[in-house]
Parts: structure tokens; sequence; C-alpha cells
């Protein structure tokens, strides 16, 4: 399906088929009011009705702003890919909103089918946006049009996260998310260094091997690189890519086993933004690095009871197999600042179910010890379509985490407050210069879907990309230089 913006308003754009927005008002003012009221249709948000004689599906929303048009866009154009119109035209809705309507029509048209026998059909060849303002007159087309091309790039590198977060543990798994990152590297002019067990022993990173030395997967630390001329800023992502979580020996329940392919969905996160900054052509330098284990059962589990000396030289008291992926974290944060002097450190983690408790599904945790910067990105995620909260630490819970035996314990010695704890705990690990430059945000509710919500359908969302390519963004229009 391909998107076209044309340069002329929707009354005159020629299509098989329209989406139109109505709000409770202009339902009022429309002139097919009548036959709207007849149908029962309200204009809530989200509620569709199709209009087969004006060749239109009519679609309610709150107001005619961005997060509304986006996920009424993502709704409209799921009801078309069930319908047999080859051309659809929709408006810009002004230029504040091309972005949205462009996330929406990517986003919600998103279908995973590798493991389909049978591919769906879907008979959409081409959107055609039309660039007018909410009024309807014609608008700046070629502002409108970099809007389209920078949501476009960042719409299909979300679409390429879920895509990874959504294939099974048998095709990726550490060693195949190294290959996926030297192909993205190959084809996007990034440079890709991928570290082996061996080289993952000579640096200290004791965690993360004993993370994944149950699995005949052995695992890899991935560093991928964007190096523009004369970068404004340094900045490093950090993934979480556990390709599966069992839990280890503690191994999880039958029923909290089931999604957790899911748990690498903060490194596929960042070989998103990865991909969105270098289309962007973005000017600031960016490293990815991507721990990639798998957390399994076998004969040399690690084991709670065992004491594993990190990269920065802390002591971890593993009380629980299943807290993992703070483990790997602890020595690829230290590993990224041994490599990287970064202005901004970030880490993306599918890390606590307790995030889920605190926040609710839909909501990304951020917590960090810079109150300036989880406002900044906070700022800029609300920009992005994204949901973010903060979660604040406390010196309180830092006891929670304290060991008898070791310099610190892989879980809280009480049930509440587990996502601050987690985060706490990665403190450990973040050099005393860094503090102010590190977030860390937990991703573990919105990472993955199985009921569509907003402009996500079922399974990996892409959680994380839109807001971080957001917040990079805007650091990219700072005036002052390095
Ligand atoms: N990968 C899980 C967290 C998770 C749970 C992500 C559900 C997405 C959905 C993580 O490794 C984990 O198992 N965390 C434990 C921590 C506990 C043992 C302290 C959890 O949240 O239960
Ligand atoms: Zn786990
Ligand atoms: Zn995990």
């Amino acid at each position: 399906m391909k998107l076209i913006l044309e340069n002329n308003i929707y009354a005159n754009v020629h299509a098989d088929f329209g989406i139109k927005f109505l709000t409770k008002e202009r339902l009022e003012e429309d002139s097919n009011k009548e036959l709207l009221h007849s149908t029962g249709f309200k204009a809530t948000q989200d509620e569709t009705c199709l209009l087969l004689e004006s060749k239109t599906l009519v679609c309610g929303v709150e107001e005619l702003e961005a997060d509304a048009l986006r996920a009424a866009t993502a709704t409209a154009i799921r009801v078309l890919m069930k319908h047999t119109h080859k051309r659809i035209k929709i408006s810009a809705c002004g230029i504040n909103n091309i972005k949205a309507i462009t996330e929406g029509l990517i986003l919600g048209s998103y279908t995973f089918e590798r493991y389909k026998s049978e591919a769906k059909e879907c008979e959409i060849a081409e959107i055609m946006i039309a660039s007018e303002t909410k009024t309807g007159e014609l608008a700046d087309y070629e502002a409108m049009k970099n809007f389209f091309e920078a949501a476009k790039i960042i719409a299909t590198a979300t679409n390429f996260t879920r895509d990874l977060v959504n294939t099974t543990p048998e095709d990726i798994y550490p060693e195949a998310m190294a290959t996926i990152a030297r192909d993205l590297a190959e084809r996007n002019e990034l440079t890709c260094k991928v570290l082996d067990e061996e080289t993952l022993l000579k640096e200290n990173m004791n965690a993360m091997l004993a993370v994944g030395r149950a699995s005949i997967h052995k695992p890899r630390l991935i560093h991928l690189s964007y190096k523009p001329e004369n970068p404004l800023h340094v900045v490093s992502l950090v993934g979480k890519g556990l390709t599966y979580d069992s839990g280890g020996l503690s191994l999880k329940g039958a029923t909290s086993m089931v999604t957790m392919k899911m748990d690498k969905a903060g490194a596929c996160a960042v070989l998103g933004m990865m991909k969105a900054v270098s289309e962007l052509g973005l000017p600031i330098e960016v490293h990815g690095f991507l721990g990639a284990a798998e957390n399994m059962v076998d004969a040399n589990s690690y084991k709670p009871d065992d004491v594993l000396k990190s990269k920065n030289g802390k002591t971890i008291e593993v009380r629980n197999t299943d807290a993992e992926g703070r483990l790997v974290l602890a020595d690829v944060l230290a590993y990224a600042q041994q490599e990287v002097k970064a202005d901004y450190l970030f880490d993306y983690a599918t890390l606590t179910g307790a995030c889920m408790v605190a926040l609710g599904p839909y909501t990304t945790g951020v917590m960090g010890h810079s109150h300036k910067l989880k406002h900044d990105f906070s700022r800029a995620a609300s920009k992005s379509g994204e949901l973010i909260g903060t979660l604040p630490f406390n010196n309180h819970l830092k006891k929670l985490i304290k060991s008898e035996l070791a310099d610190v314990c892989n879980i809280s010695s009480k049930p509440y407050g587990g996502a601050i704890t987690a985060g706490l705990f990665l403190d450990n690990f973040i050099d005393e210069d860094m503090k102010d430059k590190w977030l860390h945000f937990d991703i573990a509710g919105p990472a993955y879907t199985e009921n569509a919500w907003d402009c996500n359908g079922y399974g990996g969302t892409g959680a994380g990309v839109r807001m971080s390519v957001k917040f990079l963004q805007n650091i990219s229009k700072e005036k002052e230089g390095k």
C-alpha cells in the first residue's frame, strides 16, 4: 500500500473511497447528518459508519487533534482493509496533524503474517492524503511534505521493531539478532561490532554470561553506531534483548511464560531507533548497545544463591533467576559507558511486571535522577503518541535491594515498588558522572499487546521508538554545538 501526499484539497482528490472525520459538533453540520443520526452514529471516538452511496467511511473523533486523529485513522484503515477499494483518500487535517494521520495509516495497517501459510489479501493499493487544513483550504505543501516524509520513516521503523518483537525465539536468538543488526548496519551505513562469549568473558561481563549460560544460543553484545559529521550530541541507547525469558530455574508459571518472546522488545526498539535516526539523518551521534541472551533451564543454569561479579566490579547476589534483565543491563550499561562518553544514556527494557501494576499496561515507566531530563523527555513523549509516567526514586527503597552477602541483591525484599527497585538496582551500574544523563525506561506494559488499542494491533507495538525519536529530533534542533 502506497502513501501519496497530494497537493490538493480532499474534495478534488480522485479515489474509490474516502475517510472522513467527524467530531460531535461537525456531525451536526454534516450534509449526511440525518442519515448518520438514523444509523445511531454519535461521532464518539473511533466509532465508524460506512456510507456506501457517498463512498465514505465516517469516523468519529473527540477532537481534530493529533492523538484522536492517529487512533481514528488506524481504526478507519483497519475497517477499509477488509473491503475491496483500491484507492482511498483522506484529509491531512492541517500541518499539525499530517504526522498523526500518516502514523495512523502505517501503524494501523500493520499486519504480521510470517507464520501464516496463506497471507491475508489487502486490496488497497494507494492512499492519497489531501494536503489541506482542518477547514479544507490548501495547506503549505512543501512544509507538509517534510513532516510526511519524516513520519513515514518513524512509523516504518516502528513496524520494523514490531516485526522483530513478533518473531519467535526459534527465529530470533542472540546470534540471529546480531545478523539482523549487521544487515541494518549494511543498509543504513552504520558500523556494527558483535561481542561473542569469548570477548564477553574478556570484558568481565559475568552477569550477562550467567543469564545466557543455560541456552544452546550463547549471548551476544551488539554495538551499532551512527556517526554523522560534527554531531551536536552523543547519545547511547541500551536495550534488553532477552530473546526468550523462561525465568530460568526460578521458572515462570505456564501462563506467564507465554508471550516472553517479547522480552527482547527493548533491544528491538533500539534497532528501530537506529534505523529511524539514520534515515532521518539527524545531526547527533547515536550508539545502540543490545544485550542479547536467552534465559533457559539446563544442568549448568545459573542459580538462586549464586554471587556474580559484574563488569564494573560490583558483586550481585542472585535470589531469583527470573530477575535476569537487570543482570544483563548491569553489564551492558557498564560496557556502554566504557566505550562511549555520551551526553545522554537511555536504557529500554521489558523489566518488571510491577511497572504494569504501577502504571497500567499502556504506559512506559521512566526513572532517573535528573528532573529536567525526565521532564524534557516526557514533553517529547507527549507529542509522539506514546504514554509515559515517572516513577520516583527514593533512598528508602534502596534498603530493599541490600544484600548481606554481596554488594547488591537482584530482587527486592518486599513485594512493593518493584519497578523502582529494579531501576535502583541499575543505578548501581551508572558511573557518577553519568547519573544526570541517564534515564531508564520500563516498557514491560506497552511493548506487547493481545488486544488492539490506539494504533496498535495484536503483538509487538514498537514502544519506545516514536517517543525517543521525537526526543532526538528535539535535541537536533538545539543551537549549541560541541
Ligand atoms: N521479563 C520479565 C518482566 C515482564 C513481565 C515483562 C511481564 C513483560 C511482561 C522480567 O524478566 C521478570 O521476570 N521480572 C520479574 C521480576 C521479579 C522476579 C522480581 C517480574 O516482574 O515478575
Ligand atoms: Zn525474567
Ligand atoms: Zn525478562
